[in-house]
């Protein structure tokens, strides 16, 4: 069974929804799988996961949280992460996904597999925004 880990650092809520999303797609598809907020994370446990989502809002001026999920971040990139799946994900409102391009060419250099180019959703999570972080939680559990 793949061992996947979802975390995420979220100020209202929308991010956190993605990640539920996300872990309800790896679950179903028969992975198991931790969800989690950032604060709580272990680098080592995610580094040692099969697959690994990383959730964070646009922030700042178009970065990651800088007191929490920056530090965690920095500390994964110096993980060779060649052979797992990664997918980044998270909410945004007025940007154009500055932040999320910056951070996926960032993670590439750890070797993982990035999904896509990262899942960016504005704002609220809708139904249909929920299903496609569903579909990520399935492609990470393959
Ligand atoms: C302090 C702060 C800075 C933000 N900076 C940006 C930004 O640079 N670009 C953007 O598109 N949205 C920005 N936003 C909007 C958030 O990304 C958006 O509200 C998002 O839905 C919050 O997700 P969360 O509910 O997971 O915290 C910012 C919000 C806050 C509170």
């Amino acid at each position: 069974m793949k061992k996947i880990s979802v975390v995420y650092w979220s100020g209202t809520g929308n991010t956190e929804k993605m990640a539920i999303a996300i872990k309800d797609g790896a679950e179903a598809a028969g992975a198991s799988c931790t969800c989690i907020s950032a604060d709580s994370a272990s680098v080592e446990d995610v580094a040692s996961s099969d697959s690994i989502a990383l959730g964070c809002p646009a922030m700042g001026s178009e970065v990651l949280e800088e007191s929490i999920m920056e530090p965690f971040i920095t500390e994964i990139e110096k993980r060779n992460l060649s052979g797992k799946n990664l997918a980044l994900f998270g909410s945004y409102d007025w940007g154009d996904g500055e932040w999320m391009r910056n951070w996926v060419s960032r993670m590439k250099k750890t070797g993982a597999s990035i999904l896509g180019e990262g899942l960016i959703i504005q704002n609220d999570p809708d139904e249909e925004a929920l299903s496609s972080c569903r579909t990520a939680g399935k492609l990470l559990a393959q």
